[in-house]
This record gives structure tokens, sequence and C-alpha cells, in this order.
């Protein structure tokens, strides 16, 4: 099996991730996380949040709705702009983007070499939707970017906030595309989820310059603090014929994924084109100056960085296969074991642990099989830690931790055991 495959199988087995709708045959583009594929999930946009709107002064946080008042996309540029051009094979009549070459020539072997290829049209990603209970339905969408949201409020958090810019606005959400090859497992999906941050800053071009290039390195170092080998990441600047319509240029942030070097996060200088766009302005408080300000944004695919720390934590060892996740996003922190299931003064210590553990952490009971194999079960999913407890945790009040990474084992008293997990936590 190569990379992906092992990925895909375990994220199925173990609960991580299953294809939307499965049931009915599933849904192309739409994909279910399961028990430990929501915990991690929440694990990334839980240290994303801490990183970009708590630690800081100069950021506050937003929810908006999904679907906005459709001018927005009028203004926004997506009705018009945010579109990806596709081509038809004439010969079976198969739709291929227009600027993926390689897609082309892939298909082009379909027809043994022949090409006809109708000229390319433009077609738009935004998913539409239709409300009212009666005829005739008004027409709104999804939104493409959970962006919008933002700058549609940009006044009501100024107005109702103490923030001065230079000053960030974050958000966390799903947005919507009507992808025309989604795939890759959930690389490319219709429904997904993106982590946001709209940095607005007065309109110059040298310090916005300097705020841009500040941005790229703190995000990237943000997933190398998690764990993604900084090997497997590059920036890669965009052409000015592939930027998006907003961007007066653009930086990704790739992974050297099993399908080739891949985005999953954009780094954006979009000046004033959408607060102008808008008609929003930024009043100083002190010098009454008024001006449109310029943004520069951070948006990374929640979904595409959870696949990337997945592969990227993916290890084999003989038959042992162990996520070597960052503890801050394992699933689950500890995993609890009596020695042996029946004898009840093993399991009954081996409870009340677990309670205890229970209340500060995310902790799981495993009693089923032998040691050796809920080791196994734990490295699988990326549990940093397993506690053991014996016959010599009755006599001396100690357990073992047995580490996910190196295998060993330490003893460790048990009244001690909760302040040993936070400081290994907080590292
Ligand atoms: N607000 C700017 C914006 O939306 P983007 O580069 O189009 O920029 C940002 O998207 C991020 O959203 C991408 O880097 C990627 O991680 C994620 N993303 C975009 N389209 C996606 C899709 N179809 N499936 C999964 N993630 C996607």
């Amino acid at each position: 099996m190569d990379l992906m495959e092992k990925i895909t199988a375990l994220a199925k087995r173990r609960g991580f991730i299953f294809q939307g709708s499965e049931i009915y045959g599933g849904y192309q583009g739409f994909w279910d996380y399961g028990p430990l594929g929501t915990e991690l999930k929440n694990n990334i946009k839980r240290e994303w949040w801490k990183s970009m709107v708590y630690s800081r002064e100069d950021v506050v946080g937003l929810d908006a709705a999904i679907i906005m008042n459709p001018t927005t996309w009028e203004k926004s540029g997506h009705l018009k702009a945010f579109t990806d051009p596709l081509t038809e094979c004439k010969i079976c009549h198969k739709r291929v983007r227009a600027d993926n070459e390689e897609a082309i020539k892939e298909h082009e072997k379909e027809h043994n070499g022949k090409k006809s290829w109708a000229e390319p049209k433009t077609f738009n990603l935004m998913t539409e939707v239709m409300l009212g209970t009666t005829e005739p339905k008004e027409k709104a969408y999804l939104r493409g970017e959970i962006t919008q949201g933002v700058f549609v409020n940009f006044k009501n958090v100024v107005d109702s906030t103490r923030i001065k810019i230079p000053f960030g606005i974050a958000q966390i959400g799903k947005a919507f595309r009507n992808e025309i090859t989604p795939g890759n497992f959930t690389f490319r999906s219709l429904e997904f989820e993106q982590m946001e941050l709209e940095y607005f800053v007065k309109p110059d071009d040298r310090e916005s310059k300097k705020t841009f290039e500040t941005w790229k390195e703190t995000r990237k170092k943000w997933y190398e603090d998690l764990g993604i080998d900084s090997k497997k990441m590059r920036f890669h600047d965009h052409e000015p014929e592939k930027r998006a319509h907003y961007a007066k240029y653009a930086t990704d942030i790739e992974y050297d994924a099993p399908f080739g070097w891949s985005e999953f996060e954009g780094i954006h200088h979009r000046g004033d084109f959408d607060l102008g766009n808008h008609n929003l302005k930024y009043q100083d408080p002190e010098t009454n100056e008024e001006y449109t300000p310029w943004v520069i944004e951070t948006s990374g695919g929640v979904d595409r960085a959870l696949l990337f720390f997945l592969i990227d934590s993916y290890n084999e060892d003989g038959e042992r296969i162990y996520l070597k996740l960052n503890p801050k996003l394992a699933p689950y922190k500890v995993a609890v074991f009596p020695l042996l299931k029946n004898k009840p003064e093993l399991v009954d210590k081996a409870r009340e642990i677990y309670q205890t553990l229970k209340k500060n952490l995310v902790v799981t009971w495993d009693d089923r099989g032998n040691i050796g194999k809920r080791y196994f079960a734990q490295d699988e999913i990326g549990t940093p830690w397993c506690v053991t407890i014996d016959f010599q945790s009755l006599e001396d009040g100690t357990i073992t931790v047995r580490d996910r990474d190196s295998a060993s084992q330490v003893r460790v008293d048990i009244d001690k055991l909760p302040e040993y997990f936070e400081n290994k936590l907080s590292k």
C-alpha cells in the first residue's frame, strides 16, 4: 500500500475520517469526522485560536453566518471572478481543469494520445442555495470563503471594541466550493473548514510588505512548532496570473504530500480590495485621519492541516505503526490500563486513576487483550502516554508511564500523575 492508502485506511479503521453519507454510497467531495478526527480537528483549531487570538493583544475573534446577503458576493467579486477554467474533451465529454496540464495529458492517454479539446470556459465555484418557503425562492450562496463575514463586520468590530490599527480579526468556520475535481482524500472537498486572520494595516507599501513577511514566517513556524517537518514545507509565491482576484500578491505554504507539493495555507496581501468594495473606511481615533485600511490575510485549511498532520506523523517501526502527533494535538493524551482485567483490585485502582485524570485531560480506558496489543492500538492513534496499574502499584503507589515515541517506561507516583502530564503538555 502506498502512504495515502495507509492513511485513508487508518483514518477509517480508527475513526478519524469517514466517507460522507457512506451507507448511501458516499457523496463525492464530502467527508465526516469520526470520534478521533473530531478531537484532532478541535485540537488544531484550539491551538490556532490560542496562538492567533489569546496570545496576542491586537487580535479579536468573530463567528459570522455562513449565508450572507447575496450583495456581499457581488461586491467581493466572487460572483464574477471566483472561477476555475474548464475544458471539455470532445471525445468523451469529460471536463478537466484547463490550467492542469498534467490532468490533460493523463486524460489524453485514455484516448491513446488522441486530443480534441473544446475552448476553455470558466465555471463559478460558489454554491447556490434557495431560501424561502414560497415561490419565487431567493437565491443565496454558501460562503466560498469565510473572509467576507469579517469585512462586512469591520465597522461593528471597530465600534464595539477598543482595538486600533494595526489589528486583526480571527475566524474559524466552514466554507463551500463547487470544486470541479474533488480528490486526494479530504484535500479538495466541496465542504471544508478554514482558519483565517484578516490583519488590517495602514495603506503603506513598505510597512504592509513587512507585515506580510512577518505573518508568513509566523504561520510556517506554527506548523513547525506543532511537529510538521520543516523540510517538508516550503513557500510558493503566486505568479501574477494565478493570483486570486483580490490579491495584490500572495504566497502559499505548501507541504510535500504523497501527491506532490500542495498548498494548505495562503498568505495574501489583499490591499484595500475588500474594504474598498464594501465602501468601508477607518477613522484614526487620535488623528481623525480617515482611510481605507489594507489587509494581510492568513488563510489556512483545517482539513488540509489535519490531513498533513496525519501524514507527517505517520511512522512504522517493524509491525508497530505510530502517529508521532504533538501531544497537544493527540486525540487522547493518556490511556489507562489495569494490567489484568480479571483482578478487581487492579481494575478498581485503575478506574480511580482514570477518573482523576479525566477531570483535566482527554483520557481513554482500555482493558482488552494483553498490554502489548493495547500499546499497539494506542500508538496507532497517537496517544502519547499509556499508564499501567500493576501489582506493584497496590504496594508502593506508583504506576508505569510508557512513552509512545521511545516505547520507554518510567515509574511515577500516582499522586504526582496529574502534575506529571500537565508539565509534559505545557512544553
Ligand atoms: N480567504 C482566502 C481564501 O479562501 P484560498 O487560498 O482560496 O484563500 C485558503 O483558501 C485555504 O483554504 C487553502 O490554503 C486550503 O487550505 C483551504 N481550501 C481551499 N479550498 C479547499 C478545498 N476545496 N478543500 C479543502 N480545503 C480547501
